[in-house]
């Protein structure tokens, strides 16, 4: 269908998975063992309701907001999610000139599929931001020369993913036949460490089982380098020790890691659990946001606190900033929508979402950000039936 009848991020993704591969689609769409953290994630936004403030100037309503002293026209931004172009040729350049022409802030994986530095040059000007998201390595030269490497190229923050030490049971990636070499290929070709062109030869059965013994299946491939000795006390020292750049921690999933965050003076925190690809039944995003609020609400003053995972509409955006986060992440909708439409549909989901949180602003009494307050909203012990 056109553009023009896409009328929300549901329907964007419908269009995504018609067009892409089925094992593209199985490794965007997976989530780990049966998906439970990830249908939670978007399910807790609906336990959320509204207390509307009426009779209030909202004529001139301003949703946009600085992250990390970066401007952003909304308050959202993408996500690093590996591997755009699985889902389509230019792969995250559609993101970044998609947020270029809306001045929101892309985040790139450390295992996009394309270059760091082919990013960097399809920023819309120079001066657009961008996030880098760091899977460190367990070197830590190696990881520091990629600290290097971004800096050089004008990357604006590191977010230091912090939750997938070892990769989540994804089955989808399993059964489509996703190989550790599939994956691998596809973002270390870009990456310079080769492996160009060379498909893996079918393994006799008794390496299969080799396979299966000394490795975390698919996803394992991509952080199988990863530190898994990270601590508050070493790691994030060591990273302020090698850059000036902000440093948000992407992946906490609880109150105390929140204060420990906190303690270990990063800039940020990104509540998030991967999209529930990692661990399953960790709490949705939200409810951690909800219980940081609840608990804990000197830490909102310390740190930006942003979360991610399940966010699909404007009403999402707003309820999270209501309960204090600067920002909001997304993934999954921006690998789909690139997909489907190239960079044209990174601009209109930034477009439906911008509409979206206008509206809900508007209608809750709000015309800043800064308007938006946790007396705005009430989290019901029941289960609407819509949105299942
Ligand atoms: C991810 N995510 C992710 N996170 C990260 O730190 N590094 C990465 O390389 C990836 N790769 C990745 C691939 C795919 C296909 C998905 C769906 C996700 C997690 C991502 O940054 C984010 O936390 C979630 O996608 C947020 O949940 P939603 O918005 O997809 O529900």
């Amino acid at each position: 269908p056109p553009l023009s009848r896409i009328l929300n991020l549901q329907e964007m993704e419908e269009v995504a998975r018609k067009v892409i591969s089925s094992k593209a689609w199985a490794y965007y769409s997976s989530a780990s063992d049966d998906e439970i953290t990830n249908i939670e994630n978007a399910r807790a936004f609906t336990r959320f309701f509204f207390h509307p403030r009426v009779m209030r100037p909202v004529g001139n309503c301003d949703p946009s907001t600085t992250i990390l002293g970066f401007k952003s026209t909304i308050p959202v931004f993408v996500s690093g999610a590996a591997l755009a172009k699985l889902g389509h040729p230019r792969g995250e350049a559609n993101i970044t000139e998609g947020c270029g022409r809306t001045s929101t802030i892309q985040m790139v994986s450390s295992n996009a599929s394309l270059s760091y530095a082919e990013i960097a040059s399809a920023r819309v000007s120079p001066s657009q931001p961008l996030f880098f998201q760091l899977y460190k390595h367990k070197d830590r030269a190696l990881a520091e020369k990629r600290i290097r490497e971004v800096e050089s190229l004008g990357y604006n923050a590191i977010f230091l993913t912090v939750d997938a030490i070892v990769a989540g049971n994804r089955e989808k990636d399993v059964r489509a036949g996703w190989t550790e070499e599939d994956v691998e290929a596809v973002a270390a070709e870009q990456q310079g460490k080769g492996r160009k062109g060379e498909l893996p030869r079918k393994k006799t059965d008794m390496e299969e089982l080799e396979f299966e013994v000394d490795t975390e299946g698919t996803a394992g491939a991509l952080v199988a380098n990863d530190d898994r000795n990270m601590t508050w006390n070493e790691t994030i020292p060591w990273l302020r020790s090698v850059t000036k750049l902000p440093v948000v921690v992407k992946g906490v999933q609880c109150v105390d890691d929140a204060v420990l965050a906190a303690e270990a003076g990063v800039d940020g925190i990104l509540l998030s659990n991967h999209g529930g690809r990692q661990l399953e039944y960790a709490l949705p995003s939200l409810e951690v946001l909800y219980q940081i609020r609840k608990q804990r609400p000197d830490i909102f003053s310390k740190l930006e606190v942003y979360i991610d995972g399940g966010i699909r509409r404007g009403t999402d955006v707003i309820k999270a900033l209501c309960l204090g986060a600067t920002a909001v992440g997304l993934g999954r909708p921006f690998l789909y929508a690139q997909s489907a439409y190239g960079a044209a549909g990174v601009v209109k989901t930034i477009r439906i979402l911008e509409r979206e949180i206008v509206t809900a602003m508007r209608l809750i009494g709000a015309r800043t950000v800064k308007d938006l307050v946790p007396d705005m909203v009430e989290r019901v012990d029941w289960q609407p039936l819509a949105k299942l």
